[in-house]
């Protein structure tokens, strides 16, 4: 699925990330080497870090609906914004075709 991330310096890069492989946008970021190595999916996925927090910047690609974890991860995050998800929480699916996410300061 064609998605575009927007790394820490802000720059952007065009992935096309595999949705046959069950992975998360995190997966992906760190498989593509968007950060430099351990500065996300530091709890390994689990909702319990916020190293993995983005913003999504487009609004015409629906994601699955945040769950109780995802939220509670994020009241206590820092530079929480109202388009703030935690990336280890959204699978790469077909669904995310033309996605753009852009990723959270390092914290
Ligand atoms: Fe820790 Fe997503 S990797 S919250």
């Amino acid at each position: 699925v064609n998605i575009t991330i927007i790394d820490r310096d802000g720059v952007s890069h065009d992935v096309a990330a595999p949705t046959d492989m069950a992975m998360s946008l995190m997966e992906v970021i760190r498989a593509y080497e968007l950060v430099p190595e351990g500065t996300i999916g530091i709890c390994g996925g689990l909702a319990m870090c916020a190293s993995c927090q983005c913003y999504v910047i487009s609004e015409n690609v629906a994601l699955p609906e945040m769950q109780v974890d995802e939220e509670a991860m994020l009241d206590e995050a820092y530079n929480v914004k109202p388009n703030s998800r935690l990336s280890c929480q959204i699978p790469a699916t077909d669904d995310l075709e033309g996605l753009v996410i852009e990723l959270a300061p390092e914290s």
